[in-house]
């Protein structure tokens, strides 16, 4: 197709290439590169066309593209990416019967992004990557420790790029004291034969925001400001996707391999635990404030709490730094 041959010219010039030298070297008319140029346009490449120069390729494309994604992955994915949903993991689980099994489901921008413990997620357009991918049948995933594999998967991303997130159980990924990226497992859960239906995996990464709102300021921070530069949305999409399959791989093995790999996904998870080691207080569930020191999560991915002698585990709730011991 002439819109990929243009592409492919662009994306080897080093700079400008004009539209009469385009269509000599792809033997076509002018005119007719210029509407490849709209098209790849409209499809989220960012190409700056000027008069007397011709056309250049953006290199950090902000904005999510299929074919940019695709053409980075070791595999043929199942792809979907929405101007808008109101949230991909409803989207996923709303339309999970017809969805094939381990499509991947993206958004430019969500309207409402939702957390756990029902919270939401400030989804704006273009900056951020709000991902989820549906499992059902053959592939599925141990359900227990999806959530962990995925915060270790996309910690393994932002690690590829030289920052050093930690992971705040059980579901966010931390720069410094600032939250990057959260994710939300959902899934359907069948009761006769009390195996799961099928499960949505969402994640939602800050990327290139530049300024968060006045309640988020505090506690939120995307790669951009971690790292002083922007990101190209499609790279780190498909790291992520590439990261989160092979850890959802690993959690579809047999019973024998299976007590392995699931050491070694907590043992990795431990290993980056947010404050870990510090004295911190959960709160939420049915008990009161626990204080005491975190000292990392069991085999199912409990949080161990050391208080007055005694190794108290949770499975809900969020800590925070004791303010008066930390
Ligand atoms: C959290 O902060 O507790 C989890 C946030 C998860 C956000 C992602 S963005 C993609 C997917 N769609 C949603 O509505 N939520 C998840």
């Amino acid at each position: 197709m002439l819109k990929e041959k243009v592409l492919e010219e662009l994306r080897s010039a080093d700079g400008f290439l004009s539209g009469q030298r385009l269509a000599d070297q792809l033997n076509v008319s002018r005119n007719a590169v210029w509407k490849a140029v709209k098209t790849l346009q409209e499809e989220g490449y960012e190409i700056v066309s000027v008069r007397n120069l011709g056309y250049r390729l953006d290199q950090a494309t902000r904005r999510l593209s299929h074919q940019e994604i695709v053409r980075r992955l070791p595999f043929e994915p199942r792809l979907l990416i929405f101007e808008e949903l109101g949230s991909t993991n409803t989207y996923v689980k709303d339309h999970h019967k017809d969805l094939p099994d381990g499509t991947a489901v993206l958004a430019r921008r969500q309207t409402m992004g939702r957390g756990r413990l029902g919270r939401s997620f400030y989804s704006p357009p273009e900056d951020g990557l709000y991902l989820s991918l549906l499992y059902k049948g053959e592939t599925m995933p141990r359900p227990e420790l999806v959530t962990v594999a995925a915060a270790v998967a996309a910690a393994d991303v932002l690690i590829s790029y030289g920052l050093s997130p930690s992971i705040k159980w059980v579901n966010d990924l931390m720069l410094g004291d600032k939250k990057a990226a959260g994710i939300l497992t959902e899934g359907e859960l069948e009761l006769e034969s009390g195996r799961m239906k099928y499960l949505v995996l969402g994640v939602g990464l800050n990327v290139n925001t530049d300024v968060f709102p006045e309640q988020l300021k505090s506690q939120a921070i995307s790669l951009k400001q971690a790292a002083g530069r922007t990101f190209d949305i499609n790279e780190v999409a498909a790291k992520l996707l590439c990261a989160l399959d092979a850890q959802m791989k690993r959690l579809s093995q047999d019973d024998l391999t299976y007590r392995e790999t699931a050491r070694e996904i907590i043992g990795s998870y431990n290993q980056r635990l947010y404050l870990k080691g510090q004295t911190v207080t959960l709160s939420g569930g049915n008990r009161p404030d626990l204080t005491g020191v975190l000292l990392g999560t069991d085999e199912a991915g409990r949080l161990l709490i050391r208080s007055k002698e005694e190794t108290i585990s949770a499975s809900y709730g969020e800590y925070r730094l004791n303010p008066q011991k930390g």
